[in-house]
Order: C-alpha cells, then structure tokens, then sequence
C-alpha cells in the first residue's frame, strides 16, 4: 500500500470513530436533558395530596436565597389563592402547577410569564421592590373560562 494512501484510511477511520463517539456522547447526555435544567415533576393527578399545594399561598422560606416560596394551583378556571399579599423588598420563589390542562401565568408588570402545565412544576424568582397590584393572568387558551382566570399580587408596605 502507498504510504499517503495509508496515512488517508488512518485519518478517515480516526475521523469516523471520533465522530461515532461524540454522537453517543450527546445521546447519553441528550437522554438525561430534562433532569439537568432542573424541572420539577409531580403527580397531576394528586396536586391536592401535596403538602405544598394543598392550600397553596405564600410561605417562609427554609431556603437562604429567596425570602418567601409562593405555590399556585391554576386550574380550570381559577387560580389558588385568588389574591396574595407580599410584603414589598421580599424575594419570592413562585411555584406553579396544574392539575388538568394547561395554563398560563403571566404577572403583569414584571418578568413572570410561565406555562402551568399538569406534571410539571414551573418555578420563578423575583424580588418584588414597589408596592402596588399585578394582575395574574392565564395567557394559554384553556376552555371556555379561559378569560375569568386571574389573581392577583399585592406587593404591601
Ligand atoms: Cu387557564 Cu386559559
């Protein structure tokens, strides 16, 4: 065989392998993807036999990096609690589920916009540094009481 024939099969070969192994790589990787971005799952089926989501509100945080964890059941067509006072400079750790279809939770006025999807908890931090009202709204077509879904966030002195 010619020598540069063979460094050329040598190089092809290597090429291949190489590419052969990063593909398995991310398929291993790719497979855990859900777990790794942190997504909480849960039971849609057993919303209310959680602790956390049985009268869902605001509760002091045992975590040292947000003040307050605030849980929302959104369901067809209301939300849980239907008004929440927060006391103004608190960070907030909103979490969010459904237990039937999907919904949406968008706070007006701020970055919170999320999707209440049944088996998934949906989570946001946010430090609340005004008084006021923001509205709760459901941004995600869900039936025909679609538009009466709202809460509401009232960020108190
Ligand atoms: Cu719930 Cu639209």
């Amino acid at each position: 065989m010619h020598k540069y024939e063979k460094i050329w099969i040598t190089l092809g070969t290597s090429a291949l392998a190489l590419f052969l192994i990063i593909l398995g790589i991310s398929a291993v990787h790719g497979g855990h993807t859900p777990a790794a971005s942190g997504i909480e799952t849960i039971n849609p089926e057993h919303v209310r036999d959680d602790a956390r989501f049985k009268e869902p509100g605001l509760v002091k945080s045992k975590s040292s990096d947000h003040d307050y964890d605030l849980y929302f059941v959104a369901s067809a067509f209301m939300y849980e609690p239907g008004e929440v006072e927060i006391p103004v400079g608190s960070t907030v750790k909103v979490h969010v589920t459904s237990p039937d279809v999907v919904h949406g939770f968008q706070v007006v006025g701020t970055n919170i916009n999320m999707m209440a999807e049944p088996g998934l908890i949906s989570t946001y931090e946010m430090t609340f540094d005004e008084t006021g009202e923001h509205l709760i709204l459901c941004n995600e077509y869900c039936g025909v009481g679609h538009a009466d879904m709202t809460s509401k966030l009232i960020i108190v002195d």
